[in-house]
């Protein structure tokens, strides 16, 4: 299914974008010029006020503080009456009648769930990503909340730490792209407009190195790192306008990020000129005491607005401690007008001051048109692992089909983690939607075996395994319920959990067709289960549209042609692991001995001294950028324009690519490139542009790239940021380990 542009934004816009016009549209002088204006007018108390955000408890005292102003912004209260109201106490009964920003985490959608952002990312397709932040931003402004904190474009490389689920994945390439699409989509086309959402980029920053994948753990990136793969996701988020940044809970090398004035005022204002508003994490301020980094809150609240924090969330450390902290020299008045400054010209960029009520009408959630934009961005997102002699898609032969495993008609468990305002009862379940979309064609026995992911009961392995038996084909839904992923939830063993290995390898054994639907946070260490099965697909926690996405899948309507956003290890032990690793000096020899081919007693070196695990190898279970299709594409002819560029060039990259199977199907082209040497060592691979490409069955296309060489820049041994002439390779492909190759050198001016 392709998305009806029109329709969407015809439908978007009779439900939501017509609602209100905007009042009032200011521009950016005029913006400033009321700025300073209410800003002269302001105490130090009111000012400090709109530098408190508070998540409500009781709603008289919330009404007592809005009415003093001693509230800027407020989070998770999605009541429309009730925004509405303590809106009006803030507009109409406190003395400066500023308004409230109305916050709430919408990650993956606020009533219709999408998949998480990690299964996003698989779609390797913006747009869908845009299009499903565009519907989240819709459908929460109809309850008021005008500011979400997302996407998170941690970059996250490994996946015992829960919050993979909420990233977009491994590369600074691939979550640069996607975390734009979601601050457009969030965003809108305007800021001010009523059905926006200010989006957030966080965790500011290298939070997803968390040491050993545990959460709110330290982290010890360097500076060239950071500013080669954390920092770049990051930065786009600035070119594209994101109105907000948060910082981090972790401590880098010892600063913890909320008080880490490198990165907050060094890179994000002076370098990067960002004049957008800076939030902490939750009670992160006052968690630097915890840290040992600060002796009470109001030491936590000076480091934080010295380093260039602006609003505090929830720990209400600035507003109990600045006031004497200004009295004692330790902040400047100059350093809490600045963060009162960001926070008011957020507001009226917003439009807050013309409009501060909620316009969207109610009727937009669950909206089909949102439902139908969900399930596409499903079936772009569930990959094919595997696919033995084409077992998928099923064809009209099949007559029974076993559906079996916790995961097929588990409505909560699919919606996966960050879901606060999904609800179950709306979401659809493949085991539903096989029996109402293909149950007049099939025969439908369901057995799920096991009651939740967890489960290690092995009492209804049998029923499962006397269902296979009666059946033509067995789908197995295993994986991972919700809350097995995300904040705080890490894991140090990625198998699945429970009896589900003991469940597929039963299965496996009655010799029925097996195929193995995974649904989870992250990706888990699954070579026994793809072994055991004869196709495989991957579809992360995909959401409210989960089902019926998946039963199209399975019965050929959809063809797969996501991809893997991250590497999938072979055992967890291999974990971090990651595609664009450094050249080593000994790299990896496809062809290891393994510790069940050493021979006893084996000379030391008999093994080579190579950089891999003896009980693991190297390569990886898939590699990043992997994923198959119902067809076979084939690449060939690749073309570089010139294989001599100057600095200043543009490098122009032509392939064939031919649809070389029986079903029309999409293929992500993916080009990389390797800096084969550098002023220091450098990734071997680096992804550097994607495209899908749809092709019909026998259909060929010549695909083309152009790329400037700048692109080719990185921080390098002097910590300048520079293309370094020298010689290159190109590898135009289906995945990160497999492509035509081409050489090209760069020249110096
Ligand atoms: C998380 C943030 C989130 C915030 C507000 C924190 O615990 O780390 O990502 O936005 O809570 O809910």
């Amino acid at each position: 299914m392709k998305i009806n542009k029109l329709l969407f934004t015809t439908t978007l816009t009779a439900l939501a974008l017509t609602a209100c016009s905007p009042k009032g549209t200011n521009s950016d002088s005029e913006i400033e010029n009321k700025v300073e204006a209410l800003l002269d007018k302001m105490t130090l108390e009111e000012k400090l006020g709109q530098m408190n955000q508070l998540s409500p408890w009781d709603p008289n005292e919330l009404a007592n503080k809005v009415r003093n102003g001693e509230i800027g912004s407020i989070l998770n209260y999605m009541n429309p009456e009730e925004v509405n109201k303590i809106q009006k106490i803030a507009m109409e009964e406190s003395r400066l009648g500023i308004p409230l920003l109305v916050s709430r985490d919408v990650i993956h959608g606020y009533k219709t769930i999408f998949p998480i952002p990690l299964g996003q990312a698989a779609t390797f397709n913006p747009q869908i990503v845009e299009n499903g932040a565009r519907v989240a931003a819709i459908e929460a402004s109809a309850d008021g909340i005008r500011w979400t904190f997302a996407p998170m474009i941690d970059i996250s490389r490994d996946p015992r730490w829960g919050r993979i689920a909420e990233s977009c994945g491994e590369d600074p390439y691939l979550t640069s792209v996607m975390g734009v699409a979601m601050i457009k989509g969030f965003q809108g086309d305007s800021l001010n407009s009523p059905t926006s959402m200010a989006a957030c980029a966080k965790h500011f920053v290298a939070y997803g190195a968390s040491e050993g994948g545990k959460d709110y753990n330290s982290t010890f990136i360097p500076e060239r790192v950071l500013r080669n793969v954390y920092l770049p996701p990051f930065k786009a988020a600035v070119d594209a306008g994101c109105a907000t940044f948060m910082t981090s809970f972790n401590d880098n090398d010892g600063v913890p990020s909320t008080a880490n004035k490198f990165v907050l005022k060094d890179i994000l204002r002076d370098e990067w000129k960002y004049d957008g508003m800076v939030v902490t994490d939750w009670a992160s301020a006052a968690e630097m005491i915890n840290h040992g980094f600060c002796a009470d809150g109001k030491e936590a609240a000076e480091k934080s607005v010295n380093a260039g924090v602006d609003m505090d969330m929830v720990s209400e450390t600035f507003i109990k401690n600045l006031k004497q902290s200004l009295a004692e020299n330790k902040v400047s008045i100059e350093s809490i007008d600045d963060a009162v400054r960001n926070i008011l010209r957020l507001k009226y960029r917003m439009g807050l001051f013309e409009n501060p009520y909620i316009v969207t009408p109610q009727n937009v959630k669950y909206a089909e048109e949102h439902l139908k934009i969900a399930k596409e961005a499903v079936e772009q997102s569930v990959i094919l692992l595997k696919n033995d002699t084409q077992t998928l898609p099923l064809t009209n032969k099949i007559r029974t089909v076993a559906v079996v495993g916790p995961m097929a008609d588990a409505p909560y468990e699919q919606m996966g983690t960050w879901v606060f305002d999904g609800e179950k009862d709306h979401t659809q379940t493949p085991l539903k939607a096989i029996r109402e979309m293909y149950g007049d064609q099939v025969n439908v026995i369901f057995e799920p075996a096991l009651g939740y992911s967890r489960d290690k009961n092995l009492n209804g392995i049998a029923k499962a395994v006397n269902a296979a038996r009666h059946a033509d084909v067995v789908l197995a839904f295993v994986g991972e319920e919700a809350i097995l992923s995300g904040e705080a939830h890490s894991l140090a063993n990625l198998n699945l959990q429970g009896a589900q290995s003991q469940l597929i390898q039963a299965l496996s054994t009655t010799g029925k067709p097996l195929v193995t639907i995974v649904m989870a946070g992250r990706q888990l260490t699954i070579a026994s289960e793809v072994e055991a099965s004869d196709a495989v697909l991957y579809a992360f926690h995909p959401g409210t549209m989960g089902g019926p996405a998946i039963a199209d899948i399975l019965f050929g309507k959809v063809n797969p042609s996501a991809k893997t956003p991250v590497t999938f290890p072979r055992m967890t032990g291999q974990v971090p692991i990651y595609y664009a690793h450094n050249s080593t000096g000994r790299p990896a020899n496809p062809k290891e001995m393994l510790i069940d081919e050493i021979p006893v007693e084996a000379g030391q070196t008999s093994v080579g001294c190579r950089s891999f695990y003896l009980d693991a190898g190297a390569s990886p279970l898939y590699p990043f950028g992997y994923g198959l299709s119902y067809t076979t594409f084939e690449y060939s002819n690749l073309k570089l324009t010139s294989d001599k560029l100057a600095i200043n060039g543009e490098i122009s990259v032509t392939v064939d690519l031919k649809n070389t199977g029986k079903y029309d199907g999409t293929e992500v082209v993916q080009l990389y490139i390797q800096d084969k040497v550098g002023s220091v060592t450098r990734p071997v691979k680096e992804l550097k542009a994607f495209q899908r490409v749809e092709l019909k069955a026998g259909e060929s296309k010549n695909v083309s790239f152009s790329l400037p060489v700048s692109e080719l820049a990185f921080w390098g041994y002097n910590m300048t940021y520079n293309v370094e002439p020298g010689d290159f390779k190109l590898w135009v492909g289906t995945n990160s380990a497999e492509g035509l190759s081409a050489d090209f050198t760069v020249s110096a001016l």
